[in-house]
């Protein structure tokens, strides 16, 4: 087995006075796309705010690649190596793609450059012919394929990525999809969030579901894809 990236251990987040976590932990190995699955509200932006640094939990750990990261500033955090796509994507919508894609430039943790602007655009064939276009006028799907594409410039060891299917339509939904197949094939450590299963299952390489701030299920995702009775009782809309 390869080396965990990721390890998320019992964690308690509170909004306010609101316990919103309890006891949280999952961890994504190298090379592993894991799919983070859970009706809405269910807790799972607030478990990748919580690794990113950005709803600090009150209780537990997170360690990458070993070392504890919890407790530290979201920036230092993402310089150890996180790359976050949040729901509301956060380009900058007045500049250019490739100015977007620019500003993201980042070696990884080990000073590694993995994602020259080049690669980006063989995987990303889509963005390359709209570079010189305002990044605001671009449509949802493509401008969440450069929030993702701008994340990988910073050469993360772990990319998160927030519902990347929430309001596109079908056919984008698919690109999408056949990105994150085409990141998985080529080794990148990536953990989605995701409310909508179907989409996950045919890309993920495992599956953690939560419900109500609590871990309920983890496993390979052709377990999942066996396991009606978890599918219906936490996944069902
Ligand atoms: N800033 C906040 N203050 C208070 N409560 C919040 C805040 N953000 C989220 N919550 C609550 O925390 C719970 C978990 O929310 P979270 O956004 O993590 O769910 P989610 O699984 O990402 O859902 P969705 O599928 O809607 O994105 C929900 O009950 C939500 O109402
Ligand atoms: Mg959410």
């Amino acid at each position: 087995m390869s080396a965990a990236i990721i390890e998320v251990a019992d964690l308690d987040v509170y909004y306010g006075t609101s316990q919103i976590l309890f006891g949280v932990g999952l961890s994504v190995r190298q090379g592993e796309t894991m799919a983070l699955l859970g009706r809405n509200g269910a807790g799972k932006s607030t478990t990748m705010k919580a690794i990113m640094g950005l709803a600090p939990p009150r209780r537990g750990r997170i360690r990458l690649r070993g070392t504890v990261i919890s407790g530290l500033k979201p920036h230092t955090i993402a310089r150890a190596g996180l790359g976050f796509v949040p729901e509301d994507r956060q380009i900058f919508p007045e500049h250019t793609v490739e100015d977007n894609l620019v500003i993201g430039k980042k070696r990884g943790p080990d000073g590694q450059d993995e994602w020259p602007i080049r690669r980006i655009y063989e995987v990303f064939p889509l963005l390359e012919p709209l570079r010189h276009r305002i990044a605001g006028r671009l449509s949802g799907g493509e401008q969440q394929m450069l929030a993702i594409a701008r994340t990988l410039m910073g050469n993360p060891a772990l990319l998160l990525l927030d519902e990347p299917s929430e309001g596109l339509a079908p056919i984008i939904v698919q690109r999408i999809g056949e990105l994150l197949r085409q990141l998985r094939s080529i080794g990148s450590t990536v953990l989605i969030a995701e409310q909508n299963m179907h989409f996950c299952l045919g890309l993920a390489s495992h599956a953690t579901v939560i419900d109500k701030g609590q871990i309920v299920y983890a496993a390979g995702i052709e377990d999942l894809k066996a396991n009606d009775a978890i599918r219906r009782r936490y996944l069902a809309l």
